[in-house]
């Protein structure tokens, strides 16, 4: 198989923190795959050993063909990167910012303007405007096309939608949706959970290492736990009445409600409901539900 990125055993620790500790994973040609990981995960030095903007401190890694150690030049020329912090010239116009990334690359913007046309249509009103003066989701989009202008085989974009509205959140993986179908790798990374679902294939990451790999629907199957989700009168209360119930496994927030799984497994409705209504509870909405990705990441996370 030939694969767009290949990474075997990479690491890199800061001092004493271990940022990224033996990570293996392939990418196929033309895949979506995203990296799902809380702060401190390792998601950003990951990119930036896999962008050559840093050298791992072990382990081998391949990106489009190329070592990320040995061929770090041919590899800035053939992938996009777009950081997870601003990037962009503040005080350079929209096309004064694009001009410049694909000068940089040695393209002109007309080269490869069918590639960023979805989404540049959506800048073109604002291309005399400074970068700096854009919305948090003009500035995205700005960004990515700057990361595409020089046409990459693989596109890298760290943490793209943090901090993004969720309109344009969702126009956002519309957009790399798109940009798939033209046949580009595409690796992304975010906190946000629910955002699993718009990739192929998914790496839970958390404190430098992968805690699960594959397809959504593989992962979330592996859970066998049944998961409840509970409400009561005073939520506060609930967390804390079954935080101190004797066969509790797990209780936590989750939207309007808790989740909360049982040592025992099975048939622990009843009983659970009998200690909370002895504890004062009301108004209490007990349900069993499907397990979701944050269910099974929360119950990696605790290993
Ligand atoms: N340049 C650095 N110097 C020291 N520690 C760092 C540096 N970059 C990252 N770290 C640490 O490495 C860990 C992983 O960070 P990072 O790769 O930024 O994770 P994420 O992008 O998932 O939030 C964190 O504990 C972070 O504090
Ligand atoms: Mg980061």
């Amino acid at each position: 198989m030939d694969y767009a990125v290949t990474v075997n055993n990479i690491s890199k620790s800061f001092d004493k923190t271990k940022a990224v500790e033996s990570v293996s994973f392939n990418v196929e040609k033309g895949e979506l795959f995203g990296f799902i990981g809380p702060d401190g995960a390792g998601k950003t030095t990951l990119f930036r050993m896999l962008t050559t903007l840093l050298l791992p401190d072990g382990g081998e890694a391949f990106v489009d063909g190329f070592d990320i150690v040995k061929d770090f030049k041919k590899i800035r020329g053939s992938v996009g990167y777009m950081p997870g912090r601003f990037s962009l010239y503040q005080d350079l116009s929209v096309e004064e910012n694009l001009k410049f990334f694909a000068r940089v690359f040695g393209t002109t913007i007309e080269a490869n303007y069918e590639l960023i046309k979805d989404i540049y249509v959506f800048l073109e009103p604002f291309r005399k405007r400074r970068a700096g003066k854009l919305s948090g989701g003009m500035k995205q989009k700005l960004a990515l096309c700057c990361a595409l202008i020089h046409k990459p085989g693989v596109l890298f974009l760290d943490e793209p939608t943090t901090g993004v509205d969720p309109v344009s959140r969702n126009e956002f993986w519309e957009m790399l949706g798109k940009l798939k179908e033209g046949g580009i790798t595409i690796l992304v990374s975010t906190p946000y959970m629910d955002e699993a679902s718009k990739c192929d294939r998914i790496a839970l990451m958390q404190k430098g290492k992968i805690l699960d790999i594959g397809f959504l629907n593989d992962i979330i199957s592996k859970y066998e736990k049944p998961v409840y989700a509970l409400r009561s009168g005073d939520m506060h209360k609930l967390i804390l009445d079954l935080r101190a119930a004797e066969n509790t496994d797990s209780v936590y927030s989750f939207g309007d409600y808790l989740h909360y799984t049982d040592r025992r497994g099975k048939a622990v409705e009843e009983d659970i409901k009998k200690i909370l209504i002895s504890k004062g509870h009301t108004d209490l909405v007990f349900k069993q539900i499907n397990p979701g990705i944050e269910d099974c990441f929360m119950s990696l996370m605790n290993k």
